[in-house]
């Protein structure tokens, strides 16, 4: 990544942005001035392979006719209404929504992004249990906000609040042992990442997930899967803890969700859902008719062009073909998955750019995350195959 106050672009919109907004952001060393299926367009008219969807959001790539037109209709015939109106749009969503969860999971809180979700997941668990303790999984990423951040491993390098929301404790990961000895009756929730996004695409076994599972039923405190990366069939499933054949409490969404539209979702329990009532959660934008939309074509694409199949075949064809060059062994599931570097994975990161391949780096300083639109084609590995092998191994 280049800084984005790089005074060689200063008059491109790098420089423009490096000279108006707050300087928090790396940015990538290209402008996109539009996008086609898998691919993005530059300023300087270079094609780029889009592995990584703009963090896992274009689930269907880009332009797809059903979500361009589904927002485009929406936005003509009632671009906003809030929450103060039912919706038949916004019913259609939930409906989609519940029925391709967890078969517990039967009622939905719309937000308007991961943290969100996740915010009103945990403020719903300290509620529904009337304890202040929370547990999240080492190396876990939950967004910025206070209690998302909160329970977000390693956050205090930018937490900035004064203080924590409520109690937080790490389990370390795959450690069964410590989830059974620290989740107890204290415990309001414990927040995983089936698939660890942020941390490089680590998929957790469904031994430790289990034993979560089991431990916070067994003292009354609530599951919250975080499948805001990798929920609506980024895994080969629409959500990754149906490959595990776990039933979580409260499960939230977020990104591939819209397509690029902002949204997010808080599923959860009948149970839970009927201890809340007016007032007690609340939102503007969530739920929004054109965001609406945009979820429900979404899940129409996944449905109707039999995506999660797609999924689990590009998957498996980058599993087959992608073990060359610098890449050592592929973790994670569907088209979240980390390819672990025997070098800096920044260092074939950029090599991959250099071949207009855009992948993303992790939190693991060697694993390099595909994050790829669900509409990958057979063709796009191929390309990302044969690009790595021009990538000599390490020598050592
Ligand atoms: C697993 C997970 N949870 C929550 C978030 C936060 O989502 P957002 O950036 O939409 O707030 C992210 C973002 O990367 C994420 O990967």
């Amino acid at each position: 990544m280049t800084s984005n106050a790089d005074p060689a672009v200063k008059d491109d919109p790098r420089g423009r942005e490096a000279a108006t907004t707050i300087p928090v952001y790396g940015q990538l060393p290209f402008v996109p001035v539009r996008a086609a299926g898998c691919d993005i367009i530059t300023e300087d008219g270079r094609r780029i392979l889009d592995l990584y969807g703009g963090h896992a959001v274009a689930a269907l790539g880009y332009g797809h006719p059903r979500l361009t037109r589904a927002i485009e209709d929406q936005s003509r015939v009632l671009l906003f209404q809030s929450n103060a109106v039912a919706l038949d749009i916004r019913a259609k969503a939930a409906e989609k929504l519940v029925a391709i969860a967890p078969k517990n999971l039967k009622r939905v809180f719309f937000v308007n992004s991961g943290a969100e979700a996740n915010e009103n997941a945990l403020r719903m668990a300290c509620i529904a249990t009337r304890r202040n303790k929370v547990l999240a999984v080492t190396q876990g990423f939950h967004g910025r906000t206070a209690a998302a951040g909160a329970v977000t491993w390693n956050s205090d390098k930018w937490y900035g609040f004064p203080q924590k929301p409520f109690e937080v404790d790490f389990i370390p990961r795959e450690d069964i042992d410590a989830a059974h000895s620290m989740i107890d009756a204290d415990t309001a929730a414990v927040i995983v990442e089936p698939i660890q996004g942020v941390a490089g695409a680590y998929d957790l076994s469904t031994e430790f997930l289990d034993a979560l599972r089991k431990a916070t039923r067994a003292v009354g405190s609530l599951l919250i899967a975080d499948e805001v990366q990798s929920g609506v069939g980024r895994s080969g499933h629409h959500f990754a803890v149906q490959a595990h054949g776990i039933e979580p409490d409260i499960l939230t969404t977020a990104k591939a969700l819209g397509g690029g539209i902002p949204c997010g979702a808080v599923l959860c329990t009948e149970d839970i859902a009927m201890q809340f009532g007016p007032g007690d959660l609340g939102t503007t934008f969530g739920g929004g008719p054109v965001a609406a939309a945009a979820m429900v074509a979404v899940m129409d694409s996944i449905e109707q062009e039999d995506l999660l199949q797609n999924v689990r075949d590009r998957e498996a064809q980058i599993r087959e073909q992608c073990i060359v060059g610098p890449i050592t062994k592929i973790q994670g599931m569907g088209l979240l998955l980390g390819l672990v570097c025997d070098r800096p994975a920044a260092e074939v990161h950029k090599a991959l750019l250099d071949h207009d391949i855009l992948t993303g780096t992790s939190g693991d300083a060697h694993v390099l995350r595909i994050l790829a639109p669900l509409v990958l084609e057979a063709e796009h590995v191929d390309y990302l195959a044969t690009t790595l092998a021009k990538i000599a191994p390490a020598t050592d």
